[in-house]
């Protein structure tokens, strides 16, 4: 099967600091795949290197038949807006939005109306369960609710590749089992692929497949096209 994402060989320093040295990986469609590793080993960077948010000091990232290293700035903004759903350990919801508003906001620099950017957001708060939480505040939210708004705002632009950064590091065990099956049903739904950073080995285990990082490198078994 062809890959959705591929990255080779990929390097981040900061400075003398090399936070990933040698990443490769392979997602295929529809995959869900966990990366685990000891704190600093350079996973939220690979994360932000494949998300399009770093650039990479060497190595390639292809996205379908696509050569990322090759956009600039503006084009790379435009590609992770079409194809990238982000999702963090901290929910990041803007607390002064409703619901409903927070998942609507990254349409806003998208062409489309204020109605079907309402219909579109009130589909993806359906799909994660929360309908009728539309127009609570963060605040007046749980906090597996607020995860669950965080992934309907990553849904609200169709992506494949949803990236999580321990999307269930901040809530308990019941509630990140939730979070987790409801990754399940969105791929059944949508075909969207996953690659979730976690510590936890369990929820490790609800991937299809769990890759290791250590000192800034990752091997995927997988091996390279
Ligand atoms: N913007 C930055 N500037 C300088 N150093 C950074 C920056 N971002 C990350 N680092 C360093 O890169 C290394 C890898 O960090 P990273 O956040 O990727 O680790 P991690 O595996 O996600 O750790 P954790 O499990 O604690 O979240 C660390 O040594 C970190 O201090
Ligand atoms: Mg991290």
């Amino acid at each position: 099967m062809s890959d959705l994402l591929s990255a080779e060989n990929l390097k981040k320093s900061f400075g003398t600091l090399e936070a990933v040295r040698a990443a490769n990986l392979r997602i295929a469609a529809g995959e869900i795949v966990a990366v685990m590793g000891r704190s600093g080993s350079g996973k939220t960077t690979l994360l932000h290197l494949l998300a399009g948010l770093e650039r990479a000091t060497a190595g390639r990232i292809r996205y379908r038949e696509q050569d990322l290293s090759g956009l600039d700035e503006e084009a790379l903004a435009l590609w992770r807006r079409a194809n990238i759903g982000l999702v963090f350990q901290a929910f990041h919801l803007i607390p002064t939005l409703s619901a409903l508003e927070n998942v609507a906001f990254p349409l806003y620099p998208v062409r489309m109306s204020a109605r079907e950017r309402r219909v579109r957001a009130e589909a993806c708060l359906g799909q994660v369960g929360l309908g009728e939480r539309a127009q609570h505040r963060p605040s007046r939210l749980s906090g597996g609710e607020q995860q669950r708004v965080a992934i309907a705002r990553a849904l609200v632009n169709n992506p494949s590749l949803i990236l999580a950064d321990e999307p269930t590091g901040n809530l308990d065990s019941t509630t990140g089992n939730e979070i987790l099956a409801l990754f399940q049903k969105l791929r059944a739904e949508t075909g969207a692929a996953f690659l979730m950073i976690t510590h936890d080995d369990k929820v490790a285990a609800t991937a299809d497949r769990v890759l290791r990082m250590a000192d800034g490198i990752l091997a995927d078994g997988k091996g390279i096209a």
